[in-house]
């Protein structure tokens, strides 16, 4: 497995944002984004999650040999953003459940209870969402982007609103994704950045 971003800019309006960003990253490989606030690393974690165009530059997973089409890119993928909205009338449960049909995987009972477990939310799984507090939502987004096993996983701000305890299963999910697939980290976390193989350092514009 491969990920190539081959020249990407970004513009919003007349402002370009970054340009001429190019890098590869391998299975068992990471990559963080880096820069000072307003540099663009959201921007660019959204173009490599493919929720997000780059106006110029293109993003190609490489599997088997094969680039994977466009509208296939979200069963690879698992993207934990600020900008991610949940459900606040759905409970985790009923999260799962609707982002089961949307990838069209089945988990069994026992295998989503583990994913809850291991982000502290088993307890919680029927409670509304809009009753969490906002490290609860963080944990939640990993559940959701961790459900299908995802080859290539990007984790923006990866410990926003998380205890030291939600922090330290972050860095476990890191090591592991990282291990067995692709990770890309957009962060300001030194330790972060540290951890991963590879920086891609945006500036100011
Ligand atoms: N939808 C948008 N429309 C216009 N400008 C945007 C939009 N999204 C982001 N920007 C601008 O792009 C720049 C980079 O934003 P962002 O990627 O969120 O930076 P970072 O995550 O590094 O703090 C900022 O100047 C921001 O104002
Ligand atoms: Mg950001």
């Amino acid at each position: 497995m491969q990920f190539l971003a081959t020249d990407i800019a970004k513009r919003f309006g007349h402002r370009i944002i970054f340009e001429k960003i190019s890098f590869e990253i391998r299975e068992g490989e990471s990559l963080a984004i880096a820069g000072s606030n307003g540099s663009g690393k959201s921007t660019l974690a959204k173009i490599c999650a493919g929720v997000l165009s780059p106006h110029k530059g293109t993003i190609e997973i490489i599997l088997d040999g094969k680039k994977i089409p466009n509208e296939e890119l979200f069963r690879h993928i698992g993207f934990v953003s600020p900008y991610l909205q949940l459900y606040d009338e759905f409970s985790p449960l009923e999260h799962i459940t609707f982002f089961q049909r949307l990838r069209n995987i089945e988990r069994t009972g026992t295998e989503t209870d583990a994913l809850l477990e291991r982000v502290q939310l088993l307890h919680r799984k029927n409670d509304f969402v809009r009753t969490f507090s906002s490290g609860m939502k963080q944990r939640l987004k990993y559940v959701i982007a961790l459900l299908h096993n995802p080859s290539i996983l990007i984790l923006d701000e990866p410990s926003a609103n998380l205890d030291d305890e939600g922090t330290a299963t972050v860095f476990e999910i890191m090591k592991e994704q990282s291990v067995r697939g692709i990770l890309i980290v957009a962060t300001n976390v030194l330790k972060e950045q540290e951890f991963c193989g590879q920086v891609v350092r945006l500036g100011k514009n």
